[in-house]
């Protein structure tokens, strides 16, 4: 059982990073469909909004209550959120609340709060009610490109990702809502093996949105994808066996290392992108997002490792 103050840190700092995913996974739906699709577009549109307005919520009750390394971390925001914000609304047209980024950019830290414990068990109620809505409707999209009776720029693989990382954040809202106190070496097999899966897919979309011509840059892609596929076979084989934790530091700094080398990677893909210097169809939200989310596994192994 966590403590109350443990509820409230760890909760708010789960959704400063999932709630901006879901809002963007949101946004990105809502820019791939058609003209033919504007109704699933203004749905889309309407999540945009209703996350947007969750997060907003999340960044009041986080001020002073979430962790310094956490606001360092790039999870969050990274150094090139509002410049990917403002590019990405130029070119789609669509809006994005910058503003709510800079609001971000200024939440100072602190240890969690007790006397929030009802207000932040309603918000995680609110995040999961509507998470599980997005849900259906990523579901909804998946089976119809998948009968064919629906046309968007986005892979099915892509849908299933954006569905299965909705999924995850419930299952972690669910476990906080029942106080459950983690097991680190438990969980940290359990993160491994999905965001292993992440960062692979993250590398195969890379390498499927890039210009045929950026031959190096699609290697490096590929050559990534590889090592991830690996990683969770190993982290796979891992929670079959009942391995020492001397294996599992091995596997952690291996897998630190890989990440490490993912996210400088991304990174310097966004400023290549922001610099219109690589031929792409990677929207820059997109390539920022990603990174986000390499951040936020590359933080989940240091806190194992600082243990
Ligand atoms: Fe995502
Ligand atoms: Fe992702």
């Amino acid at each position: 059982m966590i403590s109350a103050g443990e509820f409230v840190q760890k909760s708010l700092e789960l959704h400063l990073f999932f709630l901006r995913i879901m809002k963007e996974h949101s946004f990105f739906l809502e820019a791939g469909f058609i003209p033919k699709d504007q109704a699933l577009a203004r749905t889309a549109e309407a999540f945009k909004n209703k996350f947007s307005q969750l997060l907003k919520q999340a960044v009041e009750l986080a001020n002073g209550n979430v962790s310094e390394k956490i606001l360092r971390s790039g999870e969050v925001v990274t150094d090139n959120t509002i410049a990917a914000e403002e590019k990405t609304e130029e070119l789609s047209g669509i809006d994005i609340d910058i503003e709510l980024t800079r609001r971000e950019l200024r939440l100072r830290s602190g240890r969690g709060n007790p006397s929030l414990e009802t207000k932040v068990e309603q918000l995680n109620a609110a995040a999961i009610r509507e998470t599980r809505a997005l849900i259906d409707f990523k579901t909804l999209l998946l089976n119809r490109k998948l009968e064919c009776s629906l046309f968007t720029w986005h892979f099915p693989l892509l849908i299933e990702h954006l569905l299965e990382e909705a999924e995850f954040y419930v299952e972690h809202l669910e476990k906080l809502q029942e106080r459950i106190a983690p097991d680190p070496r438990q969980e940290i097999v359990g993160e491994k093996v999905f965001w292993d899966d992440i960062m692979g897919e993250h590398a195969q979309f890379i390498s499927h949105l890039l210009d045929p011509t950026e031959k190096t840059l699609i290697a490096q892609a590929d050559t990534f994808a590889r090592v991830f596929a690996r990683l969770k076979q190993q982290a796979q084989r891992f929670q079959r066996s009942c391995r020492t934790g001397r294996r599992l530091q091995g596997l952690v700094a291996e897998e630190m290392r890989a990440t490490r080398s993912l996210r400088n990677f991304k990174s310097t893909g966004e400023e290549l992108i922001l610099a219109c210097q690589v031929r792409s169809i990677i929207i820059p939200l997109l390539a920022d997002h990603v990174l986000r989310e390499a951040n936020h596994f590359l933080n989940i192994l240091e806190q194992f490792t600082d243990r």
